[in-house]
């Protein structure tokens, strides 16, 4: 049995390098290529190991709004409802739980993958506060209408977030550019096409997402989308180039391809909806994500392309470590019957408070004396406390709800600088 797969491993890569290393690739995308083609192999082998199958890669995201100080719901500075539309075709599209997997040909739906890769919205920010709009951040960029250039020097750097533990998705108004994206580092792949190099990788790592071309219409026609990019497929396609898929035809001729055996060779990208193209004398995968038709067109990613997206994900920097953060986790109530979940705790500086279903109208904190040392009455849903002003040591936190009253223990500790 070890021998066999032996046998089909490396036969599986003499075959991938004597097809796919063809002299129009540039030389350096071409190692990026046979490094992942190896890992790729590798990980064939080794499936039973570490992930198998079944496992499901979990990715953080989060959301910046680029508005240009409109009031929230308006203009550039989009309503919580518009993000989270993307978010779920999001997951639909990569899990295969999209509505119209249904259409895709038959002749196709063999190869149609569940990637098993999702996307997780992120609760906390970096510096360890809980978020009020889970995913989500605005930010007043200062412009109602932004190019691509200033917007990765001047935008992009004070905004990020550290990129090791979120995937950072931008949305505003990119002049009529739908989206681009950043390919793994180290592809050596040239610019053009929706993705580009990251030279300064860790400032501009991510996504970028036209405002007209992010969410979806499909429920309730209620965003101000374009006609032919109104079901949030923009995103799938840039997340596509985040983890290393490049367009299926290669963007190029019949010569080109796209490094994935079971997306057919196309003579050029694929426009609009025209489902039965013929090129290079097999049928164009129009529905593929990684083509460039219309929204409503597209419905599947292959297999092939989900084993290329996981293999990068497991061995490319930052998106290895984006499957170990911690920023989209639920934390969990270690005591089932307390009502809050006060976290983190031990807390420095302030704690996080999560509840559902009550209100409460005070909270007060004693030390272990029994001395009040504040007092505070509560008339909006509390996310945070603040520790200022006091020092390390044991508190009793004591929270009036409307029927009951709930004390807990913190532990507070001392910053270290
Ligand atoms: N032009 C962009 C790129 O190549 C996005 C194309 C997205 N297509 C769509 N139907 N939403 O990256
Ligand atoms: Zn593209
Ligand atoms: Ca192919």
């Amino acid at each position: 049995m070890f021998f066999h797969l032996a046998l089909f491993c490396s036969s599986l890569v003499a075959f991938c390098q004597e097809r796919r290393c063809d002299s129009v690739i540039d030389s350096s995308f071409t190692s990026f290529n046979q490094e992942i083609e190896l890992l790729i192999a590798k990980k064939k082998k080794n499936q039973h190991r570490l992930r198998t199958e079944e496992t499901v890669y979990v990715i953080p995201v989060v959301f910046h709004i680029i508005h240009n100080g409109e009031p929230m719901n308006q203009g550039l500075n989009l309503s919580m409802a518009q993000v989270y539309s993307q978010f779920e075709v999001l997951n639909q599209d990569f899990r295969r739980r999209n509505s119209d997997s249904l259409r895709t040909p038959k002749k196709f739906g063999g190869v149609a993958a569940d990637t098993k890769i999702e996307f997780a919205l992120a609760r906390i920010d970096p510096l360890g506060v809980r978020m009020k709009e889970i995913g989500i951040h605005r930010y007043n960029g200062g412009r109602n209408i932004w190019n691509r250039t200033d917007f990765e020097a001047l935008v992009k750097p004070p905004t990020i977030w550290n990129p090791t533990e979120y995937l950072n998705i931008w949305v505003t108004d990119l002049s009529g550019l739908l989206g681009y994206s950043k390919f793994p580092t180290g592809s050596g792949l040239q610019e053009g096409g929706g993705w580009e190099q990251s030279p300064n990788g860790a400032v501009t790592d991510g996504v970028v997402i036209d405002f007209q071309a992010f969410g979806s219409n499909k429920t309730i026609r209620q965003f101000n989308l374009r006609t032919k990019y109104s079901l949030g497929r923009t995103l799938t396609h840039e997340i596509g180039h985040f983890l290393g898929l490049i367009h299926i035809s290669g963007d190029g001729g019949c010569e080109k391809d796209d490094f994935c055996e079971d997306t057919p060779l196309q003579d050029g990208n694929s426009y609009d909806c025209k489902g039965g193209l013929v090129s290079c004398g097999a049928e164009n995968m129009v529905q593929n994500y990684m083509d460039y038709s219309d929204d409503t067109c597209m419905n599947l990613f292959t297999k092939e392309q989900a084993l290329r997206m996981k293999t990068v994900l497991e061995n490319s920097i930052r998106r290895k470590e984006l499957l170990l953060s911690k920023v989209a986790i639920k934390p969990v109530n270690p005591n089932p019957a307390n009502s809050i979940l006060l976290f983190p705790n031990p807390a420095i500086k302030f704690v996080n408070i999560d509840y559902d279903n009550i209100t409460i109208q005070s909270y007060l904190i004693y030390n272990q004396l029994g001395q009040i040392l504040r007092q505070q009455q509560v008339s909006e849903k509390l996310y945070t406390i603040d520790f200022d002003g006091l020092s390390a040591g044991l508190y009793f936190m004591v929270f009036y709800m409307d029927k009951k009253i709930e004390i807990q223990k913190l532990l507070l500790l001392d910053q270290v600088n």
